[in-house]
């Protein structure tokens, strides 16, 4: 009898669902988009009901892509941060706040300045930014007292698919570790953190192992997807750690990086370690008794995305993206100096500054269309790169990239990473991103594959291999060095205008 998994990933622009069969092979796919809400500049929200519908659409129409009823167990993973607020019966008291939302600046200092950095360090081994989930909670409490007073419960946004599926309320270690309450080197909620936040441990789920069956599809669930009452959910993991799963970066010595709506660098290490500056978050892989440094880029897709739309007029259709990615390609590296920095919504890795914004600087009558899209790009690896030295300074000594993501679909974007890192980028396949990790975390968690390194041995494979040209690499070196000076010199101006 074949067997299939079932991988599933609350994104911030889509819902994807993914059949996997027993060979690892992707036999079904389907993505459901989603919206996102900016009631102000700065922040972002979405409707949880909307994560359901978006499910219950892609995952039907990944099944019938593979033409199956059943699946052995499903895997979730989503993303990293967002609140989640529950009431009395489980109802979403208001719609989630988003990771790349920078409403909570005031919070954040409110917790760095009572916590300490050093306390910080030793509860939770990460700082407070806007974009985490306690900061969250904080800010209804100052701002929407009356909802904060019904939360019964909080939820990350695949875990909220996990109650709807299942009944049960449950989390695991890899989402557990970005809400800023989850003693990452204990692996359990920090109660000196929530007690020193005023919080009540008891709207927390339990933490289980990301491959461990946290419950079965209730009859209601399995009817809404069409699949059978009873099918395990596993635990799965944050979309960032679930894509390294699905990309086999589970040990130390790999390292990923991912442009997709965000950007990020992710290394996993043996031992909990913690950046003495805090720059670099440090969280707990879904792979057990493993965690991993990471960097992050809040626009980077979103960077490329925000231009293309940019340019199309009222009602008018946008360039494509191998349009606009042939144009960049006739521009030479470095852009004829034309600089990008990519912090559309706020900056998270190295600066964490919520008032930074995008920039184009050292224009001139001689760039056209294709250079600004150049400039866009190579503003998002730059920024990659800032992570990556902050981790060779940590002694990550990882000697190739794995490229995934929307972004890594680009050759010409992964030889521009190859180049501006200085390391080798690999793509391995299937190349089905977070819900393919987390079909691999399911078929580990309902007993198909003995270990997440297995299944990674087993069913990921190298596609292709981009090394960096030395020439190309040190004209990225200068251009990175004027990427590198300008954030400093608009610091000030970024925070004045945010007192505007
Ligand atoms: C990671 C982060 C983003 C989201 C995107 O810290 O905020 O990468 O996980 O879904």
């Amino acid at each position: 009898m074949p067997q299939h998994y079932l991988g599933i990933d609350v994104g911030t622009t889509a819902v994807k669902a993914l059949v996997v069969n027993e060979l690892g092979s992707v036999v079904g796919e389907a993505e459901s988009p989603l919206e996102v809400s900016v009631p102000r500049p700065g922040w972002a929200e979405q409707n949880p009901s909307d994560w359901w519908q978006g499910t219950v659409h892609a995952v039907r129409a990944a099944c019938a892509q593979a033409d199956i009823r059943e699946v052995e167990s499903i895997g979730l993973s989503g993303q990293m941060h967002s609140s989640v607020v529950l009431g009395d019966a489980d109802t979403a008291l208001r719609p989630a706040i988003l990771w790349n939302d920078v409403r909570t600046t005031a919070q954040c200092r409110l917790i760095t300045d009572g916590i300490g950095k050093t306390g910080l360090r030793r509860l939770v081994g990460n700082p407070a930014l806007e974009g985490f989930t306690a900061p969250k909670l904080l800010w209804m409490r100052d701002e929407q007292p009356h909802l904060f007073d019904r939360v019964r419960s909080l939820l990350l946004p695949k875990d909220y698919l996990r109650l709807l599926m299942t009944g049960e309320k449950a989390t695991e270690p890899s989402d557990a570790a970005g809400t800023l309450l989850f003693d990452i080197r204990r692996g359990r909620w920090s109660e000196e953190m929530l007690d020193a936040l005023q919080l009540d441990p008891a709207i927390l789920p339990p933490v289980l192992p990301s491959t461990v069956v946290t419950g079965g599809l209730t009859t209601a669930a399995a009817e809404a997807l069409g699949l059978r009452p009873g099918t395990p959910v596993v635990g799965g993991g944050a979309d960032n750690a679930a894509a390294a799963v699905g990309s086999g970066v589970v040990g130390q010595g790999a390292m990923q990086t991912s442009i997709g709506t965000s950007g990020a660098v992710v290394a996993p290490i043996e031992r909990p370690r913690v950046d003495p500056a805090m720059r670099i978050h440090s969280f707990n892989h879904a792979v057990a008794d493993t965690w991993y440094l990471m960097g992050v880029v809040l626009s980077a897709g979103a960077a490329l995305d925000w231009f293309r739309r940019a340019l199309s007029g009222p009602g008018g259709m946008p360039p494509t993206y191998d349009e606009l990615t042939a144009e960049a390609a006739a521009v030479p590296p470095g852009t004829d100096g034309l600089t990008f920095l990519p912090y559309l919504t706020g900056e998270r890795t190295p600066h964490s500054d919520s008032n930074a914004r995008g920039v184009f600087a050292g224009m001139h009558t001689g760039h056209h269309r294709g250079h600004l899209t150049r400039a866009v790009m190579e503003g998002v690896v730059f920024a990659l790169r800032d992570s990556l030295e902050l981790m060779r300074r940590l002694r990550v000594d990882a000697t190739e990239a794995v490229a995934v993501g929307g972004g890594a679909r680009s050759s010409f974007w992964r030889r521009m990473q190859a180049d501006v890192l200085g390391v080798p980028v690999v793509t391995v396949g299937p190349q089905g991103g977070a819900p393919y990790g987390s079909a691999v975390l399911s078929a580990v968690g309902s007993g198909g594959l003995e270990s997440v390194e297995e299944a990674c041995g087993a069913w990921i494979q190298p596609l292709d291999r981009i090394e960096p040209d030395p020439e190309t690499a040190a004209i990225y070196d200068e251009a990175y060095e004027r990427y590198r000076k300008l954030y400093p010199r608009l610091k000030r101006h970024f925070s004045e205008q945010a007192q505007d």
